[in-house]
Formats: C-alpha cells, sequence, structure tokens
C-alpha cells in the first residue's frame, strides 16, 4: 500500500520519539532536531514521509539466515596480493557501502583516503618502522611491534602491510568521541563488501597502533595527507587477491548464557 497517504498510524512518532509529530495532515518533521537516521521514512507502511535529511534510496532486503551467514562466514583475511592496483572506479564503489553501516547517533562523518602502490606503502612502512624505533623502547607493552619490524628488516619480508598494493584510511572528525567505532563498522562493511568485486582485505591492526595513535600517529598522517582537523581511526590493507579460499572453517564453539 505505497500510496503516500498518511493514515495517522503514527509508527514514525513512535520510532523517532523527539523531532516529528502528527499534524492535521500528516508528519511534521521538526529538522532542526533530526539526526537525519531515517526510521520514519523507512518504517511508514505507504510511503507517506518525505524526510529532506533522509532520502529513500529502495526497498529493504533480508536474506534468509542460510544466506546470510553462508556468506558472513566466507569472509577472509587475505594476506596476498597482485601486483597490480584495483582501478579507482571499483575502489570507489566499493568504499561507497562504507556510508551504510550505524554510527553513534547517526553521526556519520567517516572519509576515507586511499593510498595506491606497492612503492608508496612501502615508504610508508619505512616510516612506521622509524616510529617504531622512537616509540617502543619506551613503551614495553608495544615490544611486539618491534619484533614486527625487526623480522621484517632482518628478511625484508612484509609482515606488516603484507606487501599491499593500496591501503584504505578511515578518517573521523579529530575530537569525534566516536570515530574509531565509526571507522571500524564502515571498515567491517567494506571488507564484507570486497570480494563481490573480486577485492581481497585485511585489518592493518599493527600498523593501526602508530597510525590511529593520537600522538604517535601524526608523521604517518602528514605523509598520507590526512587534512588538519581529521585523523586517521581506522587502516585496512586492500588489492586482488592472489590466493582463493574455497571452504568454511569452524570457529571456537560459542560461549553464551542466558540469566
Ligand atoms: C582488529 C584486527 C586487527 C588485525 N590486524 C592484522 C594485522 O595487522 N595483520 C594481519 O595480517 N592480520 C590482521 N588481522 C586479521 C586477523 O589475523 C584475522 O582476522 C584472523 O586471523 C582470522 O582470519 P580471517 O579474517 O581470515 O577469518 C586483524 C584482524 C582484526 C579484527
Amino acid at each position: 500500500m505505497n500510496n503516500n497517504i498518511c493514515t495517522k498510524c503514527g509508527l514514525c512518532v513512535r520510532v523517532c520519539g523527539k523531532a516529528i509529530t502528527l499534524g492535521e495532515k500528516g508528519p511534521e518533521i521538526d529538522l532542526s532536531r533530526c539526526n537525519g537516521c531515517g526510521h520514519c521514512a523507512s518504517v511508514c507502511p505507504t510511503g507517506a514521509i518525505e524526510n529532506p535529511k533522509a532520502p529513500l534510496l529502495r526497498e529493504v532486503y533480508i536474506p534468509s539466515y542460510e544466506e546470510a551467514t553462508t556468506f558472513l562466514r566466507s569472509s577472509r583475511s587475505v594476506r596476498f596480493f597482485k601486483d597490480e592496483t584495483v582501478p579507482r572506479e571499483t575502489m570507489t564503489k566499493l568504499i561507497d557501502i562504507g556510508r551504510y553501516p550505524q554510527t553513534g547517533s547517526n553521526s556519520q562523518g567517516i572519509s576515507y583516503i586511499v593510498l595506491e602502490g606497492k612503492d608508496k606503502i612501502r615508504k610508508l612502512l619505512e616510516l612506521f618502522c622509524s616510529l617504531a624505533d622512537k616509540y617502543c623502547p619506551k613503551n614495553p607493552d608495544i615490544g611486539w611491534i618491534d619484533r614486527a619490524v625487526n623480522a621484517f628488516r632482518k628478511t625484508g619480508k612484509d609482515g606488516i602491510l603484507r606487501d599491499c598494493p593500496e591501503l584504505i584510511f578511515a578518517l573521523s572528525e579529530e575530537y569525534d568521541h566516536r570515530g574509531r567505532e565509526n571507522a571500524q563498522f564502515s571498515l567491517t562493511f567494506i571488507a564484507l563488501t570486497a570480494p563481490t568485486l573480486g577485492i581481497g582485505t585485511c585489518w592493518a591492526g599493527i600498523f593501526e597502533r602508530f597510525a590511529c595513535h593520537e600522538e604517535y600517529g601524526k608523521p604517518i598522517a602528514e605523509a598520507v595527507g590526512v587534512p588538519e582537523g581529521k585523523r586517521i581511526r581506522g587502516v585496512m590493507m586492500a588489492g586482488i587477491p592472489d590466493i582463493e579460499f574455497r571452504r568454511i572453517v569452524e570457529r571456537d564453539p560459542l560461549d553464551l548464557r542466558f540469566v
């Protein structure tokens, strides 16, 4: 029943609770109190709500439990990449999905920088190693970074950024207290979508320890051109996989109690 006529069912008021009231002609949105989450327009049974802060895209689609869990379980970290870079159009299409996960109070606000090319990434790795030389001796809790750097220097094998051809940086406003979580959800959506475009990804957790650090991360932010007022909140390796995963493997058993 998508006739765009309000039946005054009140669902929009119920899901919102702060910016919508039901007036004579239907819902009235106080845009100054609306955070643009779009629950009102999404839930409306008749399609009667147009919220300029949350334009509608299409119908919701929920796959079956079997489809969804098989897909989610198929996700793997990729650590072997072909030499070529991903076409920018494909990379843009991939990163676009990063706009859709939940964010605290619908704050959104994550932006991205993609560093392209193994040479540039190798240079950044050298910078990371020099930061490890500087900061690891003062911080015993990050001694494991030193070990990763030493292994790289000894063998020339990149166990930190895996010789990847693309590095995706997720940025938030410098003082967004939800920036880290928002960036992680965003990069998770990107990682889950990547295989549908023939792209492999892997969290750059070791590298993030400096890149996302308020103080230690500054030289990395400068090297990749992070704009003033923004901060690196997540980093993911990406590229065209040089490996294929064929089977889903089991994880630890579920640990769950209902109380
Ligand atoms: C927060 C986080 C940080 C990670 N950091 C790294 C990393 O620095 N290098 C790496 O090779 N893998 C990293 N990984 C990948 C994990 O090692 C990987 O998820 C785990 O071994 C399970 O493999 P799977 O992702 O293929 O299922 C990281 C994963 C997460 C969630």
